[in-house]
């Protein structure tokens, strides 16, 4: 007995087992290899007493180690034909490997992360906050009391109610519950527990009680940018938006700042950004304007650093909320905000890993 015939034994089991189909195929198998009376491998084990003693520890350990393949092998087929799962190959190591089939970045994440990436750069911290978020975060401390009509229950996914304060009076024993419609609570949540100088990011999931629509969608994402300190001006809000705008679209988009309303800042600012579809010429999209709105912002209202202690003497400081769905809409010519959230394929596999 020579080691190449325990070489032939094996390539002609791992042959037959191949074509092997079902378990009756296996039993023959074993039966051929591994019956204790005809058994191919038994055999050869057998044989070894007849082998020159010098050979016989060498002669046994391969003998012994066929063995064990071979009922290793057996046993793992019998497990891949019981699951279902037969794959001839499956222990085969000379073939060539499969490709592995690598996700891709969803379009949304992409633009985070260029988002961060910029503020990143310019030292602001990136945070996360939660989803489920109480009234006094979402609202109340952001210069919206109970009544202020800008916190329509329409728009708002309350996940508890609140509960009245015992005696009838006072501030409820439990504020509501709700899931944030903006990561603007996110700047409350910061500044509660540090000091100035500030310079924050927080993107994150927001919720609205909206109809689905072209434009519409119930969840989508927002980034919240905070920066306080002292000597804070517009002209630190204008510079360092506009310098963020031009990274993420274009180096020449030119950037407008129009007046208008939040409850949490004042003076504020809705900014536009000249239109990626006709830069600027006026086209159906942008409503013939040539512009494009894009980010909500302001300085920040003397009543919001009031409800997390700051003195308002001392600090001033700016804060901005901007859609990162519209972004991507606009940066990737997506006509559906649905289609971000529909985990179609089709969609996915044009963006890159
Ligand atoms: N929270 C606003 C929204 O959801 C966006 C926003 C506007 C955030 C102005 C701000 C801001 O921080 O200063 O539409």
């Amino acid at each position: 007995m020579t080691a190449p015939s325990i070489d032939q034994l094996r390539r002609e089991f791992l042959a037959a087992l191949e074509r092997a189909k079902g378990e009756q195929d296996l039993q023959e198998l074993r039966d051929r290899y591994l019956g204790r009376k005809r058994g191919a491998v038994v055999a050869l084990l057998k044989s070894i007493s007849a082998a020159p003693v010098e050979q016989r520890p060498h002669l046994g350990r391969q003998a012994n180690e066929l063995k064990q393949d071979v009922e290793h092998r057996l046993a793992m087929k019998l497990a891949l034909i019981n699951e279902g799962l037969d794959d001839n190959n499956a222990d085969d190591v000379t073939l060539p490997g499969r490709d592995v089939l690598l996700g891709h970045r969803h379009p949304l994440t992409i633009i985070r992360e260029q988002i961060e990436a910029i503020f990143s750069g310019l030292g602001f911290e990136i945070l996360q906050g939660p989803e489920a978020e109480d009234d006094y975060h979402n609202f109340e401390a952001l210069n919206m009391p109970p009544e202020h009509p800008a916190r329509d229950m329409q728009d708002t996914f309350y996940l508890e109610e609140s509960l009245p304060a015992s005696a009838g009076a006072g501030p409820p024993a439990r504020p509501a519950t709700l899931l944030r419609t903006h990561t603007s609570g996110m700047q409350i949540r910061y500044m509660e527990t540090h000091e100035p100088p500030i310079r924050i990011i927080a993107p994150g999931l927001v919720y609205r009680r909206d109809n689905p629509d072209l434009t519409h969608s119930p969840m989508f994402q927002q980034v919240e940018g905070l920066l306080v300190g002292e000597n804070v001006t517009m002209a630190d809000l204008k510079g360092t938006l506009e310098l963020f705008l031009r990274q993420l679209f274009e180096p020449d988009t030119r950037v407008m700042f129009r007046p208008s309303f939040f409850p949490y800042t004042e003076p504020s600012a809705e900014v536009f950004i000249t239109c990626v579809f006709c830069h600027g010429g006026g086209c159906p999209i942008c409503k013939k304007t040539g512009w494009l709105e894009i980010l909500g912002s302001g300085m920040v209202h003397p009543a919001v650093f009031e409800a997390v202690g700051y003195d308002t003497e001392r600090y001033s400081g700016w804060a901005f909320g901007l859609g990162i769905d519209r972004v991507a809409i606009l940066k990737y010519r997506v006509e559906d905000i649905r289609l971000f959230y529909d985990n179609d394929l089709r969609l996915l596999e044009q963006f890159p890993y």
